[in-house]
């Protein structure tokens, strides 16, 4: 699959879950727990195929392909030290439910980010053959760290 068609699925996934998380209201429960966990795996991995896989090829071409890298992976950085102190809360802290507002707007604003500027100079630098094969790349590093995160 393209790397950008394929990318924009796991941002969608991400939006979607971030609906589920709200709809579960504000009582903790255990499905509360369970959809915050699937976010944190999903984004962990999500970023990690991106940082392995995609981020390198823009780093390498002319331009500002370097520019736009820097920024997302400092992005990156910030959301996932934002997980690991969501993490370490109880659900029932207060600081639990305003950690997850700030990491929701961090990763809406990354992944506005990324479709925007990382996807366009993707598209004019990179040749549609180029995309699918970054595409099945990523494909197989998420499967092999999904197994490694599982084990
Ligand atoms: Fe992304
Ligand atoms: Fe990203």
């Amino acid at each position: 699959m393209n790397a950008l068609e394929l990318l924009r699925k796991d941002h969608s996934f991400v939006r979607n879950l971030f609906g589920q998380f709200e709809r579960t209201g504000k009582t903790p429960s255990e499905k509360r727990m369970e959809v915050f966990a699937t976010i944190r795996r999903e984004l962990q991995l999500h970023c990690r195929a991106e940082e392995e896989i995609f981020y390198p090829v823009l780093k390498a071409m002319e331009g500002e392909g370097r520019r736009l890298v820097v920024v997302a992976i400092k992005e990156h950085h910030d959301i996932d030290e934002l997980l690991t102190r969501i993490s370490r809360r109880k659900l029932t802290d207060k600081g639990f439910d305003s950690g997850f507002e700030a990491l929701v707007e961090i990763v809406n604003d990354h992944l506005d980010y990324e479709e925007g500027e990382i996807f366009r100079f993707a598209e004019e630098n990179c040749s549609p053959q180029q995309l699918e094969e970054i595409g099945s790349q990523i494909e197989d590093r998420r499967r092999i760290l999904d197994q490694e995160m599982a084990a």
